[in-house]
């Protein structure tokens, strides 16, 4: 049993591994500012886990405070969520993202640094690829990320592979994720994102739940078999169970290593859509729009290396996906916030 410091970790994906590293019975410190979160997260983790939760509300990008929360705790290893992820959003404001998600991540290194803590996962994306030069994408397909938001994340794996060059003692775990989608089965935390989703399964759960009267989807012309964009959406719990393969690793005596955590297929737009309406029992009402600027047609991640080195692989389907993605949905249909404090 390890301490591990998730930064991030009242956030979607941060929350469900919270949730999978305290049932592979490790120990763990969350932190969090709330800029895309809500508190109430802490409330649904108190009763999944059967304990409360350790909590420090802070900035990552605040060197006192995360010197505090490493003092205070004394961390084996850090899980790094903490950033901002909206790709349109980070051609608008991009020196908040570099801000948050560089510079954030050195202050979490440098503080790490000075406490002696050596062994980093990072949340890094498939978007760090950019236009498919062969797919599926394996670890060692070129990287060139096509906006802000994935410059972040390839700058976030610079500084961290030259931190691991400087000192033999740094391990890092690169997860380069797909497309995370999904909530716990519990129906108890899941995706809430704030305005209107950018994202495709949020936007269909909405729509299910009557919060949104139809799905535009973006394009209908691709070369895909049914004209629509094709992606490897992965089930967060899925996610969150790599992340505890990747910790279990970096404690043991793996090195730095790279990986993708997907499904190792694809599915379509059109293939969600039918599946969240099988899930849910209801239709799903769209309409095809023109194709969204910056969008690849399709893409999907050679699994195997992390099937390889990590033991692990998702388990969860495409109809688990949006039932569990339903429950969550229809037991809370607004989301987070609507919860009564
Ligand atoms: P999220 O926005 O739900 O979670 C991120 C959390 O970090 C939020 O709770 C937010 O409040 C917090 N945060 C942001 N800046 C902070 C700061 N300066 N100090 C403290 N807390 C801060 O996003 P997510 O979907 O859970 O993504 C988690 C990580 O995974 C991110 O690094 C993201 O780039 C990466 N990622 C996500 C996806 C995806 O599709 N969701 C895909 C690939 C990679
Ligand atoms: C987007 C980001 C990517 C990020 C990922 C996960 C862009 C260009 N890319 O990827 O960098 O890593 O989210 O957060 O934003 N779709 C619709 N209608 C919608 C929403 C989406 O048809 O309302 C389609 C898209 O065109 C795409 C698929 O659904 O074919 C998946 O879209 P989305 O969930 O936004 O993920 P990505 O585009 O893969």
């Amino acid at each position: 049993m390890a301490k591990i410091l998730l930064t991030g970790a009242t956030g979607y994906i941060g929350s469900h591994t919270w949730v999978a590293l305290k049932a592979a019975g490790h120990d763990v410190v969350g932190v969090d500012n709330f800029s895309n979160s809500a508190p109430e997260v802490l409330n649904r983790l108190a009763a999944l886990t059967g304990s409360a939760p350790t909590f420090e509300n802070a900035d990552i990008c605040d060197a006192g405070a995360l010197k505090r929360i490493f003092v205070r705790h004394g961390v084996d290893a850090v899980v790094h969520f903490a950033a901002f992820k909206a790709v349109g959003e980070s051609a608008a404001k991009p020196l908040e993202y570099y801000r948050n998600n560089v510079g954030g991540l050195v202050a979490v290194c440098q503080a790490m640094q000075q406490h002696g803590c050596r062994h980093f996962v990072f949340s890094s994306s498939a978007t760090v690829y950019g236009e498919p030069v062969f797919l599926p994408y394996t670890e060692a397909h070129p990287l060139s990320p096509m906006n802000v938001y994935g410059q972040t994340k390839l700058m976030g794996e610079q500084v961290l592979r030259d931190w691991a060059a400087s000192d033999a003692a740094v391990r890092v775990a690169f997860l380069r994720y797909f497309n995370p989608v999904g909530a716990h089965e519990s129906g108890q935390i899941g995706e809430d994102p704030r305005g209107v989703p950018n994202n495709l399964m949020p936007f269909v759960a909405q729509v299910a739940v009557g919060r949104r009267p139809h799905l535009s989807i973006f394009g209908n012309d691709y070369e895909t078999p049914d004209g629509t964009g094709v992606r490897d959406y992965i089930h967060v719990m899925d996610l969150a169970e790599g992340h505890v393969a990747a910790v279990d690793a970096l404690l043991g005596d793996a090195g730095t290593f790279t990986v993708n955590l997907g499904t190792g297929s694809g599915q379509s737009v059109l293939d969600v859509v039918k599946a969240y309406e099988r899930a849910s029992g209801r239709p799903i009402a769209y309409q095809f729009s023109p194709r969204r600027p910056g969008d690849l047609p399709a893409y999907w991640a050679d699994a195997s290396l992390a099937k390889q080195l990590l033991h692990w692989e998702a388990r969860r389907g495409l109809d688990t996906i949006c039932a569990d993605s339903w429950r969550w949905q229809s037991l809370n249909p607004q989301g987070f916030e609507a919860t009564p404090a």
